[in-house]
């Protein structure tokens, strides 16, 4: 069985940094991806962390998923709110899901309140900025043993 975890970020994530920082903070998505790798390794867990501004990749990168990883960690971005591909790609995938938003959506304005994601995700976790990819991992560890 693999200890694999597939980190997934869609649209404009590849931002972050100089993106709205009051939103989502300063650090860049490089700097996410070191954070979760040191605590993939206290974890026992490996991270494959990837980021695309399509949505075709990500599904294509959903449908794949199982024949390497165990998990799967997605902040889908604005693809959270309108993507019924990308639901249905985690539906197929037959992996447990835990979604993560940097920001608390339900805070913010009401389109970004609905997430097609949650309905395929174990569980959700928003609005702790960079910490909730950490916190994400700890689930995605449960969720696998
Ligand atoms: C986001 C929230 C989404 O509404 C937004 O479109 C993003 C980032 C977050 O991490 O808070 O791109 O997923």
């Amino acid at each position: 069985m693999t200890n694999s975890v597939l980190i997934l970020n869609g649209p404009n994530l590849n931002m972050l940094g100089t993106r709205e920082p009051e939103v989502y903070g300063k650090l860049t998505l490089a700097d996410i991806e070191e954070l979760c790798q040191a605590r993939a390794a206290e974890l026992g867990l490996n991270v494959d962390f990837r980021q695309s501004n399509a949505e075709g990749e990500l599904v294509d990168w959903i449908q794949t998923a199982a024949a390497d990883h165990a998990a799967i960690i997605i902040n889908a971005g604005a693809y959270t709110h309108t993507s019924i591909a990308i639901l249905d790609a985690l539906r197929a995938a037959g992996l447990p899901v835990v979604e993560v938003h940097l920001s608390n959506i339900f805070q913010r304005e009401e389109y970004r309140h609905n997430s097609y994601i949650s309905e395929a995700a174990n569980g959700v976790i928003c609005g702790f900025g960079s910490k909730g990819y950490e916190l994400a991992l700890e689930a995605a560890k449960t969720l696998i043993a």
